[in-house]
């Protein structure tokens, strides 16, 4: 799926290729197809620049559902703007909201896989449990939850706390082609991917 507007900055079209690639080989890894047509929903998703990558890494799977969630109206707005179905047999939905409340929300479908790219635990761990739970609540049977984090101790501490209410962690893989980036030490785009599902 192509993006209908260009992305915001240079780069991140390199960025999210990586990440596709990256997602494709995690999938191999752990053997994981989901249902067709797939329910994918994207957690603090921003401007959920991944979602054309994530479309094509979960090929030849369509995806039938797809929602974004974020707390700033600006990038779902953006996101909405940028990524449109290519067949009207999928929806894609952005909304503005509090992804760390999903148990309210109950009109959700259960989910083949919850996406959280570059998760954001040192903003506020407390509310971060609560949003790492309730989105491993939102899986299927057999479905999965996938993060990315930026840095190393802020990855760690997300998976202690999935690990804290019983996920089980399928992979955790450094990302070889990760790029670095200026801004703060240790910190590279997508640094980081686990893939976790719900105790059996
Ligand atoms: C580091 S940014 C990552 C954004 C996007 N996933 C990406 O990779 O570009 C963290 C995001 O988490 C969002 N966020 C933090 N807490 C949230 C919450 N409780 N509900 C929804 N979004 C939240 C922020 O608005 C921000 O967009």
């Amino acid at each position: 799926m192509r993006p209908a507007i260009p992305f915001r900055h240079f780069g991140i079209d390199g960025d999210v290729s990586r990440l596709g690639h990256l997602m494709r080989e995690a999938w191999g890894l752990i053997r994981f197809v989901p249902e067709s047509p797939a329910t994918v929903l994207n957690l603090a998703c921003g401007r959920a620049d991944e979602t054309g990558a994530l479309f094509e890494a979960l090929a030849p799977v369509p995806v039938g559902y797809y929602l974004g969630i974020d707390l700033l109206p600006g990038d779902i707005a953006e996101a909405s703007q940028r990524w449109r179905p290519s067949s009207s047999e999928t929806r894609i939905d952005f909304r503005t909201g509090d992804a760390s409340i999903t148990h309210r929300m109950k009109q959700l479908p259960g989910f083949d896989l919850v996406f959280i790219r570059h998760q954001n635990f040192w903003h506020d761990g407390p509310q971060w449990d609560r949003l790492l739970e309730n989105a491993l609540n939102c899986l299927k049977p057999g479905g999965v939850l996938a993060f990315t984090s930026y840095f190393d101790r802020e990855h760690a501490l997300a998976l202690a706390s999935l690990k804290m209410v019983g996920a089980e962690v399928l992979l955790n893989m450094r990302h070889a082609a990760s790029r670095p980036l200026a801004d703060a030490p240790g910190k590279s785009v997508d640094r980081h991917l686990a893939i976790v599902s719900r105790s059996s």
